[in-house]
């Protein structure tokens, strides 16, 4: 039940709704009234909570202009937050949207173990709960998790920073470096755990070397996804382990901190490594295309909104959703049913046809 068609502007809805209680001859009972026709859960231009984390990468920024656009022509009340302030801002944002009265709330979580007073508010006053990108801990006032693959995602990295190492020299021993992502999101361990059932194997047979000998979680992560932090660690890296010693690859987590690793490394004089990311930020995408950082994983920020989105409107229509994974995602309390999106690797191999699509990317990959 599409209203508005791709047509859908804010502006046009805002204009209608305007005009909504003289309007003759609309006979959509689920918008503009509150009365829900047979079967719709709750009204249609109900308000929809999402709670965004802060701006450590160029995909949440995407999401907030993709949310308001994508939820407002669908005829819903878009209420779109980020918390760059912290946990604490995100706890009462969504505090704040159950007041409000939404009838769904998509969290991307800063700290996903941190939001559970608030999500049990949002289940007591009947709301819905979406986990975003990253799951929520801990708590069984989650509903759905909408998410791409991010195990894969680490094995994607893992494979991509072998594949690169070997490409420019045919056989180990490598020495390489880890990075993990923040601690408090529940991502970072996904990714990195999904890295080293890959990497793992070959620590374990000499293929690759951890000149640090930092090769735990705990050892490679970096505080609230900062670039500088892990460009701090990397300057120390450099300074105690590769004097004279080659460095042939880093894996990091994502571009933001792979660009951030790169710039360490060629102010400590030495030749660029194998570096892995994610997200297809512009800046690592033309990296890729000048040579420098190896791969990205393209996770298309569109087709999670939308799809997200689409969970809204079945939602809404009192429709079950489909679901393409209950088992993998125990949240420490629940498994919580999830649809998966797949990852895409790119390196400069495939960097021209992989953004065919995207309209930011596709122009500057042609
Ligand atoms: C997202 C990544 C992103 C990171 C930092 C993660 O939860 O899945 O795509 O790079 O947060 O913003």
């Amino acid at each position: 039940m599409r209203m508005f068609g791709k047509a859908g502007k804010a502006a046009a809805i805002a204009a209608i709704a305007a005009v909504a209680l003289t309007a003759c001859g609309r006979s959509d009972s689920g918008t503009g009234g509150g009365s829900t026709a047979g079967g719709e859960a709750f009204p249609k231009n109900s308000s929809i909570g999402v709670a965004l984390p802060q701006k450590t990468s160029e995909n949440w920024v995407l999401a907030e202009k993709l949310f308001n656009d994508g939820l407002t022509s669908a005829g819903f009340k878009a209420d779109v937050q980020f918390a760059n302030g912290g946990v604490s801002e995100q706890q009462n944002q969504i505090s704040a949207m159950v007041t409000k009265g939404a009838k769904v709330i998509i969290v991307g979580a800063i700290d996903g173990s941190q939001l559970g007073t608030q999500l049990k508010q949002a289940h007591d006053a009947g709301a819905v709960v979406i986990a975003y990108d990253r799951l929520v801990k801990n708590t069984d006032a989650v509903d759905y998790y909408v998410a791409y693959d991010n195990f894969k995602v680490g094995e994607l990295q893992g494979q991509a920073l072998l594949d690169g190492m070997k490409a420019k020299k045919a056989s180990g021993p490598y020495n390489i470096e880890l990075f993990a992502g923040s601690p408090d999101d529940a991502n970072a361990k996904v990714f990195f755990d999904g890295a080293m059932k890959v990497l793992q194997p070959k620590i374990d047979d000499g293929t690759l070397k951890v000149v640090s000998g930092q090769k735990t979680f705990e050892q490679a992560v970096t505080q609230g996804w900062k670039a500088e932090n892990a460009q701090k660690r990397m300057d120390t890296l450099m300074a105690g382990s590769y004097g004279s010693t080659t460095l042939d690859g880093v894996l990091s987590p994502n571009d933001t901190l792979a660009r951030a690793i790169i710039t360490s490394v060629k102010g400590a004089g030495k030749p660029v490594p194998v570096v892995t990311g994610q997200d297809s930020e512009v800046e690592s995408v033309k990296s890729i295309m000048a040579g420098e950082q190896y791969s990205t994983i393209n996770k298309d920020t569109r087709k999670l909104v939308e799809h997200a989105i689409e969970m809204v409107k079945g939602l809404q229509e009192g429709k079950k959703l489909e679901i393409n994974d209950d088992k993998s995602y125990n949240n420490g309390v629940k498994t919580v049913p999830a649809y998966l999106l797949p990852p895409v690797i790119v390196t400069k191999e495939n960097v021209k046809t992989a953004y065919v699509d995207d309209p930011v990317l596709g122009p500057i990959t042609k």
